[in-house]
């Protein structure tokens, strides 16, 4: 009995997680890392080289975690050194230049880049995301607005956050819930928790409200051909209409892409006889 007690009162042995950093040359990930770990910001580049690596220990909630941080140059040219890092990590930091709409259109290709080195028996399930939207201090340099972000990092499942490095908002708050995701992952034995995705909305409405926002006018706004009928421009509305109802639809930027919805409608059937 006493040595049971004794045995429950020991503290529980410290976790070993490794976390690496993705993204683009330029947009931060060094900074981010090193504003988290040394609390300071150094505004001359300097590129990576290959990866960074770094030890550093956490306390989340009763659990003291030692995160091995691998920090990735996002330049191509590193590609071969970069490809041996992917496997059997728990956390990825995957970060984008809020001001360089070129380093958001990437994350795609980042998570290919990722799915491809762990190979078809890899998975990237259980693997813990947060998107990092940043040098958010950028100010009026700002094109990828917050919504759009949002909307494509949870409609994967993954944390997103606002952060700037430069003055450090969002960076405590975004490594401590990172961390605490990483630590219920581990305690469910490698696996995502269940509900952890359950965010209010669906791919397809995710699909939709990028796709409203990238339309080039009211005809690509309604998904229907240049020229379409009467008939056909309210069928599109009502379908997207129903899909996007801001009171059905918690995505981000769900109200916006519902405006634009209507305001195509009344534009397109001024027009057509
Ligand atoms: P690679 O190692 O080449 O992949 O780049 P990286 O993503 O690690 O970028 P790094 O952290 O080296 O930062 C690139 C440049 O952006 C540097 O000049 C930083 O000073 C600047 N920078 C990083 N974060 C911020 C930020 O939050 N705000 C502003 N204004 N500048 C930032
Ligand atoms: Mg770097």
């Amino acid at each position: 009995m006493e040595a049971n007690a004794a045995k429950r009162k020991e503290p529980r042995k410290a976790l070993r997680v490794k976390v690496i950093s993705m993204g683009d040359a330029e947009v931060g990930k060094s900074c981010i890392i090193k504003r988290y770990c040394e609390k300071r910001f150094v505004s001359k580049y300097l590129a990576t080289i290959g990866i960074d690596y770094g030890v550093t220990k956490v306390q989340i909630r009763d659990r003291e975690i030692k995160v091995n941080i691998f920090d990735m140059a996002g330049h191509p040219f590193f590609y071969e050194v970069r490809n041996e890092f992917y496997k059997d990590t728990q956390g990825v930091i995957l970060v984008y230049d809020v001001g360089s709409k070129e380093s958001f259109d990437s994350l795609d290709s980042w998570l290919a880049e990722m799915k491809q080195e762990l190979g078809p028996h890899g998975s990237m399930e259980n693997v813990v995301f947060v998107v990092c939207a940043n040098k958010i201090d950028a100010g009026k340099l700002r094109v990828v607005d917050e919504s759009e972000g949002r909307l494509w990092a949870e409609s994967r499942g993954f944390l997103y956050w606002e952060t700037s490095a430069q003055s450090g908002e969002g960076i405590q708050e975004m490594f401590q819930t990172f961390y605490s995701a990483i630590v219920d992952l581990c305690d469910n034995g490698g696996k995502r928790p269940p509900g952890a995705s359950g965010i209010g909305f669906t791919r397809e409405q995710a699909d939709a409200i990028r796709r409203i926002r990238n339309s080039k006018d009211s005809w690509d706004t309604l998904g229907v051909k240049p020229g379409a009928s009467r008939e056909e421009v309210t069928r599109a509305y009502r379908r997207l209409a129903v899909l996007l109802h801001p009171d059905k639809c918690a995505a981000p930027g769900s109200e916006d892409a519902f405006k634009a919805l209507g305001g195509a409608r009344s534009a397109l059937l001024k027009n057509i006889k």
